[in-house]
C-alpha cells in the first residue's frame, strides 16, 4: 500500500512500523510546504493513506483526490488539526489521525522557557553579552518580573495547559487563574493539595480559580497563556479590546495557533506598551510575521518548536504511521486516554488517535 509522506520524519520506527502493516512509504523529498494543486498532484491515481504536516491545506477537493486515489486514512504530524477540513474527511469516510500525548510536556517546558525569557529579558541581554557590552555589573541592568506568587492566567486548561500551569505553579508559587469551557475539579484539587504542602513546608501558600469570563482572567494576570485549540470561536480570541485590558506590564505567552491573536493588534499594543511583552512560538501568518513585530525589543519569537524534542518529533511520527497502519488494517479507534503504550512493544491493537472516530461510526478499543 503506497503512503504519502509530505515530509520526511524524525528516527525509524514509523518506517518500520508502516513495513510491518505492509505499507510502503513514498517520502516526498522536498521541505517546501505544498500548496493544494501540489497536495493533489503528489496524491496522484493511487494513495491508500498519507501523513501530511499542519502546515497544508487538506481542504475538501485534497482529500476528495485522495478519496478518489482509494485513500482510507489521513494522519496529521500533530496534535492541532485546524488545517484539515475535518467535515469533509468525515463525509468521504476518511479518519483523521492526530498525536496527542507525546508533546504535551515539550510544549508545556517550551511555554515555560518563553514564559521565563520574557520575564527576564533573555534574548536582549544575550546580544547584549555577545555584543561585548557587558563591561560592569550595575545594579539596574536589564531588570525583569519576578514570577514567585505572580498571577498566571492560563487559556485553555487541556493537558499542554495543565502541564505547564503545574510546572509554574508547584515550582514558582504562581497563583492561578484559569479560563476554559469547564472548571477542571482535578486540577483545583491538585493545587489546593500543593498549597497545603507548601504550607506545612513554611512556603508561600497558592491559589486556583476558575475564570468563567476571559476579560476578568486578562485583567488579574501577569502572565497570559494561550493553550486553546484554533477554532472559529478562538480566531482572535485576544483582540486590541482584550489587549487594552490586560496590565501594561503583562506577559502573553503563545504555543498554540498564531490565529487565537490578532497579531496585527498586538503590535500596535507592543509599540504603545514597552513594558507589556508577547513570547510567541506560534504566529497568524505563520511563517510569515505581522509587520513591525520583528523590530519590537519586547518580543521573544521562536520558530514554531513547540514540540521539538528528540523524542517527542520521533514519538509523533510512531503515532502517526500507527494511525495509518491501523486504519488500513480496519483496527479499532482508541478511546483511552493514555496514548504511551502505543510506544510500546506490544502496543493495542488499535488506532492511536482518530478525531473523527465517533462521526464516523468506528468500532472502539477499550
Ligand atoms: C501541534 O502538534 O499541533 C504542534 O503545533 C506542533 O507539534
Amino acid at each position: 500500500m503506497r503512503v504519502l509522506v509530505t515530509t520526511d520524519l524524525p528516527g525509524d520506527d514509523w518506517r518500520r512500523l508502516l513495513a510491518a502493516a505492509g505499507c510502503h512509504p513514498d517520502v516526498r523529498p522536498s521541505p517546501a510546504v505544498p500548496d493544494e494543486d501540489r497536495l493533489v498532484a503528489l496524491i496522484g491515481d493511487r494513495c491508500d493513506a498519507a501523513i501530511g504536516q499542519l502546515t497544508e491545506p487538506w481542504t475538501a477537493r485534497v482529500l476528495e483526490a485522495l478519496r478518489a486515489a482509494g485513500g482510507r486514512a489521513l494522519a496529521t504530524y500533530a496534535v492541532g488539526f485546524n488545517n484539515i477540513d475535518l467535515a469533509a474527511a468525515t463525509r468521504l469516510g476518511i479518519p483523521v489521525g492526530t498525536t496527542p500525548g507525546v508533546l504535551t510536556e515539550a510544549t508545556a517546558e517550551l511555554a515555560v522557557a518563553l514564559t521565563l525569557a520574557a520575564a527576564r529579558h533573555l534574548v536582549p541581554a544575550d546580544r547584549y553579552t555577545r555584543d561585548g557590552r557587558f563591561t560592569a555589573w550595575r545594579p539596574d541592568l536589564f531588570l525583569g518580573t519576578l514570577l514567585h506568587q505572580r498571577t498566571l492566567g492560563l487559556v485553555g486548561p487541556g493537558r499542554i495547559g495543565t502541564a505547564y500551569a503545574r510546572a509554574l505553579v508547584a515550582g514558582h508559587h504562581m497563583h492561578l487563574v484559569y479560563h476554559g469551557r469547564s472548571r477542571k475539579p482535578e486540577l483545583e484539587a491538585e493545587i489546593a493539595a500543593l498549597s497545603r504542602h507548601f504550607t506545612r513546608h513554611r512556603q508561600p501558600p497558592v491559589s486556583c480559580r476558575f475564570a468563567p469570563d476571559l476579560d476578568d482572567l486578562l485583567a488579574a494576570a501577569d502572565v497570559v497563556a494561550l493553550h486553546t485549540p484554533l477554532t472559529p470561536e478562538t480566531r482572535h480570541l485576544v483582540d486590541a479590546r482584550r489587549l487594552a485590558l490586560m496590565k501594561p506590564d503583562a506577559i502573553l505567552v503563545n504555543t498554540s495557533r498564531g490565529p487565537v491573536v490578532d497579531e496585527a493588534a498586538l503590535v500596535t499594543h507592543l509599540q504603545a506598551h514597552p513594558a507589556f511583552r508577547a513570547a510567541l512560538d506560534v504566529y497568524e501568518h505563520e511563517p510569515e510575521l505581522a509587520a513591525g513585530l520583528a523590530a519590537l525589543p519586547n518580543t521573544v519569537l521562536l520558530p514554531h518548536l513547540g514540540s521539538a524534542t528528540h523524542w517527542s518529533r520521533q514519538s509523533m511520527a510512531a503515532i502517526a504511521a500507527r494511525n495509518v497502519a491501523a486504519c488500513l488494517q480496519q483496527l479499532p479507534a482508541w478511546t483511552g486516554d493514555d496514548i504511551l503504550p502505543f510506544l510500546s512493544a506490544t502496543p493495542p491493537a488499535a488506532a492511536p488517535s482518530i478525531v473523527n472516530a465517533a462521526q464516523l461510526g468506528l468500532p472502539t478499543l477499550p
